[in-house]
């Protein structure tokens, strides 16, 4: 199994101590189920592998901002990387700390820059010059002086998917390279700013650990210029995590990761940040779906489950794969099929030729959903988003309810 949350015992596939037909069976389907110990050992493991540098390692919100994950995270002592002021205000619900909170995104309104500095958040990062302009006017408006960190766009490939790099010359992120010292230098003499540290973030579901240190040496580079002209850089933000696991991918083990950081660091006086989202909670969750129909064709045998694009959007987006297990072994012949959604889209499937034996009724489970899964769900073809439950132990817990048709129209009007 991927996780040692995951077992199958007498054929049921448990998460944790409980039988996820179980979970099913009580709460419906599709339902997004997340194991507690999954998502604490994830990141733990951070904790323990970059122990000798005593990150602040900010859970990158996007992922799952489901409040009980983030509430968990918050209880472990995480900080938070946030993307938007709802974002800031979950994290608030949750019990984070705001003083452990950076404030990422090309664009965020001035509305969300006032309520960021009110809640007294740690940084925010920012990525353009009209960004500096605007976080500097309504911090001197409100008296205050925002601790910022340039987004730097190191032009590194990360070697991902074209559409989740982030760091090439040709992505929307960041600030230049070369605009860098520039820009710096007019941060520092605004009234309103508190130049504080450097951040890159070059994409996600990254493998390999050699775009990582090709980034963070030129950051390092960066900062060392900056000091030779008396602007001192407090913290550095190596930005989000590792990639996980979907199929055969092989991960460089985070000990090497934490020591590729500390070398490339030296005897540097900097403040380690890291944004870890999908290696926190991707494995650490599953989705439940039940199958509809089999429907035998004449090139291909299709799967029909209830959850579609809707629900998981990554393998119509990104040609995503996730493993699909039976919840229930049961004996058969083992045919192959694609696994679709009840969504009038072609692209609306979520695993293609699949070796599974099904009948109709049968619940399957997606693995390594819990990372940008719930949170990229939509309402299309008015579909409810499914409920999210947590286990712990031998306990399920709701920790999101099905949306229902009433949630759907609750802010639509009719005009007659
Ligand atoms: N920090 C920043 C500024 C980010 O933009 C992201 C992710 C992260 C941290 C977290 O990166 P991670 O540790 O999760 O790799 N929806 C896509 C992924 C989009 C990632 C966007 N940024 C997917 O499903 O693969």
């Amino acid at each position: 199994m991927l996780t040692p949350q995951l077992t199958r015992r007498d054929g049921a596939l448990f998460y944790e101590n409980v039988a996820l037909e179980s979970v099913a069976d009580r709460f419906g389907s599709p339902c997004y189920v997340y194991s507690r110990a999954a998502i604490e050992a994830n990141f733990l493991a951070y904790v323990e592998g970059f122990a000798a540098l005593n990150p602040l390692i900010c859970y990158a919100v996007k992922a799952n901002s489901n409040l009980s994950v983030l509430s968990i995270l918050a209880e472990h002592g995480a900080g938070f990387d946030i993307v938007s002021m709802g974002e800031l205000k979950r994290v608030i619900a949750a019990g984070g700390d705001p003083a452990k909170v950076i404030f990422s995104g090309v664009a965020k309104r001035a509305e969300e820059i006032e309520f960021a500095l009110r809640q007294r958040i740690y940084c925010f990062n920012i990525e353009s010059e009209s960004e500096l302009h605007r976080v500097n006017a309504v911090a001197s408006e409100m008296g205050e002086r925002a601790r910022i960190t340039f987004r730097i766009n190191p032009d590194v490939d990360p070697k991902t998917h074209p559409y989740i790099s982030t760091g090439l010359k040709s992505n929307k992120f960041g600030v230049a390279h070369g605009e860098a010292l520039r820009l710096y230098r007019l941060a520092a003499s605004m009234p309103g700013i508190e130049v504080h540290g450097i951040e890159c973030h070059i994409g996600s579901q990254i493998t390999e650990l050699s775009p990582f240190v090709d980034a963070l040496r030129r950051l390092l580079s960066l900062v060392d210029q900056l000091a030779d002209r008396g602007i001192a850089i407090a913290h550095l933000d190596i930005g989000g995590g590792r990639g996980i696991v979907y199929d055969d991918e092989k991960l460089a083990p985070m000990s090497l990761f934490a020591e590729a950081v500390a070398r490339e660091l030296g005897d540097r006086n900097l403040k380690l940040l890291l944004e870890p989202g999908r290696s926190i909670v991707g494995d650490a969750g599953l989705l439940l779906t039940r199958v509809e129909f089999l429907k035998p064709g004449e090139t291909k045998n299709f799967a029909i489950v209830d959850a579609g694009m809707n629900d998981l959007l990554r393998p119509t987006l990104y040609d995503a794969f996730h493993p699909v297990l039976s919840v229930q072994d049961h004996p058969g012949n083992a045919l192959t099929y694609d696994v679709v959604g009840p969504v009038c889209e072609s692209g609306d499937w979520l695993a293609k030729d699949r070796k599974l034996v099904l009948n109709e009724g049968d619940t399957l489970a997606v693995l390594c959903a819990g990372a940008y899964g719930m949170v990229m769900a939509s309402n299309y073809n008015t579909r409810g988003r499914a409920a999210e439950v947590l286990i712990e132990d031998d306990e399920m817990h709701l920790v999101r309810e099905r949306e229902t048709f009433d949630d759907l129209i609750a802010h639509e009007r009719i005009v007659k």
